[in-house]
């Protein structure tokens, strides 16, 4: 009998508290029952809060709300006012910070805990600009799957990439972040890295953000922060398809960008978040600011104040605010004074709830912190041996014009330059959470390869490239020993990132100084380049034979850099910025008009004065898209297309053969460009549609083929709206943006 009654009083308080469990923290609802009753329960504060994301950890941006304090911090999250931390990281915190967001909130309501995974969380892969040059889309989204596993077992769910800002400036230093000057190819990455990041979305992916949206890659003169301001034709036909494919491809959130576009910051862009964004790509999901890009528009002089930037910025459909604050601040007092709707503010909320929600987040809040997990996950030996694959396929042959690579069997090497022993300089400002002790530098790299080789090193030039006088009689010395000498210049790690805008990208005096002592010896120089950006390469160029460019490769830089000098990696990269003659001709990029006057390059004499042409300096860049060379070489012939005429509905097949006329395997990435011959309006004298990297064996001859859709032809206007005319396009496949064969086609 009393085990009776106790079954029953059991049951009926499993009865009474089930009735009591709010039905947000209900599993068996849909996510839009528990959103909705979720946010009937939410005071406008809360609702606020949600739309607040707080640094939490090193700073990232200038300091905007570092007056708050860690215990103001803490009293917000306690108050329901934070909806996401940025830059907390590791599961330890972000577990602690997540159990108060959760048991000591009055609807525990879980944090989003958002970080910039750039290209590596604590294994760093190549930076995205170096990976874009391999080419390798299913690398890139490989990548990108090991970032995700690696920061989600830190107990991270969002990262703020991937960054798809289309750039011509090699002055801006964020040109490292993404995959170079073509639309095409940045926005096949785009999908690739919103894949590899996001999966299925369980707890071993992360969130992606496109970002800066829009055309921040753009500013004027490379400067940070600066503005942006071009057509609308521009905007569309060159800037937005990566973001557009970003999005198309899944990705959960989006970040506004720090510029103004069109007269308006793009935080309170209604023409960009609200018509193109929401609108034209049917983007439901959440729109975050940059850090305090909401209250900057105060500096940009669009908003008299924080209120009426919170506003601008919610009404133009813009939702979490970044650290600015002005949301946190103003925007209960002008939901109540009705200067923005209550629905309004729903809205945004509900685009961050949906998340927590979509992540598993309300009913498991802490399955993203296991320290065991994180501990075996971060540097797994199969994530730094897909790092160094990357690493090596990112590295770019620029010139090998004596055949001095790949070196075989050396028994003296002299290695010279502070940044062949710096493992400060092979991770950039965006590194994750990588290391400087787990990286593997160039001269380790060497040694590991030629483990029976004599090597010396000189540095030669400290970190800021000033030549050391005293070394010029010990690199005389060292040469007369060596094989072959390996010289690294470029710039150091850290000048590639945010707030890292150059003018001046040559080496320095002292690198050329130290060049120079190395060519002197007469021994062979084989040049290594480290940076995060093209150089000027000119001088070094007209004087030296062997230039290999590494960028910047990340934990396994040195490896990488190894593989390739040994032949183990044969370089098939190839740039996807075009390399400056100098400063004076940026932007300089292989997609722009032809002009009314145009000239080529070479052609002098009176005929060639009234055109559109530098009198110092050929139009030209040093090194086109696309280039870059192997150990292997190729001989393209036979470009045919199946027909010469297709209607709008049907697609003709391009073909080429190409010939590996070397001793070497080798991969060759095979590049296919059009040209819309006569187009209102006018189309660029080149566009990248396709490209395929083919393994083709020495002397092997390969038949590449693409298909080509005539919607491939097609552009935009200046409304986003598709254009395909019919008329006479050309067809160029080649081995970069300027070498290549061509063919005609008409489109009926
Ligand atoms: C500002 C940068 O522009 C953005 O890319 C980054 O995600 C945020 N800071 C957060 O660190």
């Amino acid at each position: 009998m009393k085990k009776v009654i106790l079954t029953l009083s059991f049951a009926l308080l499993t009865i009474l508290s089930f009735a009591q469990t709010p039905a947000y923290k209900n599993v068996k609802l849909s996510d839009e029952a528990r959103i909705a009753d979720l946010i009937s329960r939410m005071t406008v504060e809360e609702k606020v809060g949600q739309l607040n994301q707080v640094n939490g950890g090193v700073l990232t941006g200038p300091s905007v709300a570092n007056h708050l304090g860690a215990q103001g911090k803490v009293q917000l999250l306690k108050d329901g006012m934070v909806g996401s931390f940025l830059n907390v990281v590791g599961t330890e915190q972000t577990l602690a910070t997540q159990k108060m967001a959760v048991e000591q909130t009055r609807l525990g309501i879980p944090l989003l805990f958002a970080f910039d995974v750039i290209h590596g969380y604590k294994t760093v892969f190549p930076i995205p600009l170096a990976e874009g040059a391999s080419w390798d889309l299913v690398a890139a989204e490989r990548a990108t799957e090991i970032a995700a596993k690696e920061a989600s077992s830190a107990g991270l769910h969002w990262t703020f990439a991937p960054m798809m800002d289309v750039s011509r400036e090699p002055r801006w230093g964020r040109v490292m972040e993404g995959s170079g000057e073509d639309p095409y190819l940045q926005a096949r990455f785009a999908e690739a890295r919103v894949k590899g990041f996001q999966g299925n979305l369980d707890e071993n992916h992360v969130l992606a953000t496109v970002k800066h949206f829009a055309a921040y890659g753009a500013a004027e003169a490379g400067r940070e922060y600066n503005t942006v301001d071009m057509s609308r034709y521009a905007l569309y036909n060159y800037y937005l398809p990566p973001y557009k494919a970003a999005v198309e491809a899944g990705a959960a959130t989006v970040m506004n960008s720090f510029n103004i576009y069109d007269g308006v910051p793009s935080s309170a862009s209604d023409f960009l978040v609200n018509k193109v964004l929401r609108g034209q790509w049917g983007f439901d999901g959440m729109v975050v600011s940059d850090w305090a890009s909401f209250g900057e528009m105060i500096a940009h002089g669009y908003s008299k104040d924080a209120e009426e930037a919170a506003i601008q910025s919610i009404m133009a459909g813009s939702d979490m605010d970044m650290e600015s604050g002005v949301m946190r601040t103003t925007m209960v007092k002008s939901v109540k004074d009705g200067k923005v709707p209550m629905a309004v503010l729903d809205t945004a909320v509900k685009r961050v709830l949906k998340l927590k929600f979509q992540l598993g987040l309300f009913d498991n809040p802490y399955k993203y912190h296991d320290a065991a997990k994180e501990k075996a996950t971060l540097l797994a030996p199969e994530h730094l041996a897909e790092a160094r694959k990357s690493a090596a396929n990112t590295m770019t042959l620029l010139k090998n014009d004596k055949g001095v690579l790949p070196l075989s069997n050396p028994q003296n090497i002299l290695v010279l330059g502070h940044l062949a022993e710096s493992q400060d300089d092979v991770l950039d400002f965006w590194k994750g959470q990588g290391e400087h002790k787990n990286t593997v530098t160039i001269l380790e790299g060497v040694k590991l390869k030629y483990p029976n080789s004599e090597i010396t090193f000189i540095s030669a030039v400290n970190r800021e490239g000033a030549f050391d006088p005293a070394s010029a009689k010990e690199i005389k010395k060292a040469a007369k020993k060596a094989d072959v000498i390996l010289a690294t210049i470029g710039l150091f790690g850290d000048l590639a990132g945010e707030a890292r805008s150059l003018s001046n990208l040559s080496p320095s005096d002292g690198q050329m100084e130290m060049l120079a002592n190395a060519k002197a010896s007469g021994k062979p120089v084989v040049v290594l380049v480290q940076a995060g950006r093209p150089m000027v390469m000119t001088e070094v160029v007209k004087n030296y034979n062997t230039i290999l460019y590494t960028w910047i490769g990340g934990t396994q830089h040195g490896n990488g850099v190894a593989d390739v000098l040994s032949g183990d990696v044969n370089p098939s990269a190839k740039t996807v910025m075009s390399f400056p003659v100098s400063v004076g001709q940026i932007p300089v990029y292989y997609n722009h008009y032809n002009t009314g006057r145009p000239h080529e390059d070479g052609n002098e004499g009176p005929a060639h004065f009234w055109v559109s042409r530098y009198r110092d300096i050929p139009n030209e860049p040093l090194f086109p898209f696309g280039y870059g060379l192997s150990y292997s070489t190729y001989d393209y012939s036979d470009l045919s297309l199946s027909k010469s005429v297709i209607n709008q509905n049907e697609s003709v097949t391009v073909s080429v053969k190409i010939k590996n006329t070397s001793d070497v395997d080798g991969v060759e990435i095979v590049q296919m460009y059009i040209r819309d011959v006569v187009s209102q309006p006018l189309r660029p004298v080149k566009e990248l549609k396709d490209f395929a990297r083919v393994l083709i064996k020495a002397g092997e001859t390969k038949t590449v083929t693409f298909e080509l859709p005539a919607t491939k032809l097609s552009f935009f206007d200046q409304n986003g709206d598709v254009l395909l005319q019919k008329g006479a396009f050309k067809i160029f496949v080649g081995t970069n943006s300027r070498d290549v064969l061509e063919v005609d086609l008409e489109l009926n």
